[in-house]
């Protein structure tokens, strides 16, 4: 979809303590080495403006909060956001945010993970760069305990039924609750971009949290992005 370019951050701004390289990071990674805090962490998959990010962290201090985000530019004005208000509880990935969750991430080491408005990739051949996948989900499912919340917003019905069709074959999550929304209190009192967008362009939005039940996960952390990591 069309997207106009992020407006570059301050480059006098300091995003080293923000901004990490998906890359450069260790194998496994224990996500809570990347907080000074020891708190329970949520992960936001594909991030863009940070709006969720940057909103979520300064209202939750007793949380730590990860962004992962593949586009370089959408990561550093995140991570830009992050830095001016020199946020101690919140920290941005650039990288393929399902790699992260397959490859990285060990077992039960999140509290929450967070999917708003993923890119719906509407041509047959390109479904399968769907962040929703299945595969994606059985993982989400390995790095939450039992008790750990899937969030899952999205304005493409058909997209929201296939996930949660998806994360019920899996056997992970109880039954997706919907969520009701209130009316917006000022320009930017809403939960995402694309959720400001799509709500004053007057579209529906299909939102559901689903909780992580205590049965084990049957997938283990892939030891490369082609393996089947069973
Ligand atoms: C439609 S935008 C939604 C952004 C934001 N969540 C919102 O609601 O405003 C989808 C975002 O996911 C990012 N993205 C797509 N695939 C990703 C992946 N595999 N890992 C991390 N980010 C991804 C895109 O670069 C884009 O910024």
């Amino acid at each position: 979809m069309p997207r106009r370019p992020p407006k570059k951050p301050d480059p006098a701004l300091d995003l080293s303590a923000h901004l990490l390289a998906l890359a450069r990071l260790p194998v496994p990674l224990d996500p809570a080495t990347l907080f000074p805090t020891n708190a329970p962490i949520e992960l936001e998959v594909g991030s863009g403006k940070g709006l969720f990010l940057d909103t979520a962290s300064a209202a939750r201090p007793d949380r730590n909060f990860l962004g992962a985000e593949l586009a370089a530019g959408y990561a550093r004005l995140c991570a830009a956001r992050l830095a001016r208000r020199a946020a101690p509880n919140a920290r941005m990935i650039q990288g393929d945010a399902t790699w992260l969750v397959r490859g990285l991430l060990p077992d039960a080491c999140l509290a929450a993970i967070h999917v708003y408005f993923p890119d719906p990739w509407w041509k047959a051949r390109h479904r399968k760069r769907r962040v929703l996948s299945a595969t994606f989900l059985e993982h989400a499912g390995r790095v939450l305990p039992a008790g750990g919340e899937l969030h899952v917003w999205t304005d493409v019905e058909e997209y929201f039924r296939e996930s949660l069709d998806f994360a019920r074959a899996t056997g992970l999550f109880s039954e997706p609750v919907s969520l009701e929304t209130r009316p917006a209190e000022h320009d930017l009192d809403y939960h995402t971009h694309f959720e400001r967008r799509t709500r004053l362009a007057g579209a529906p939005v299909w939102r559901a949290l689903l909780a992580r039940n205590d049965r084990p996960a049957s997938v283990s952390r892939m030891s490369s992005p082609e393996s089947k990591g069973e």
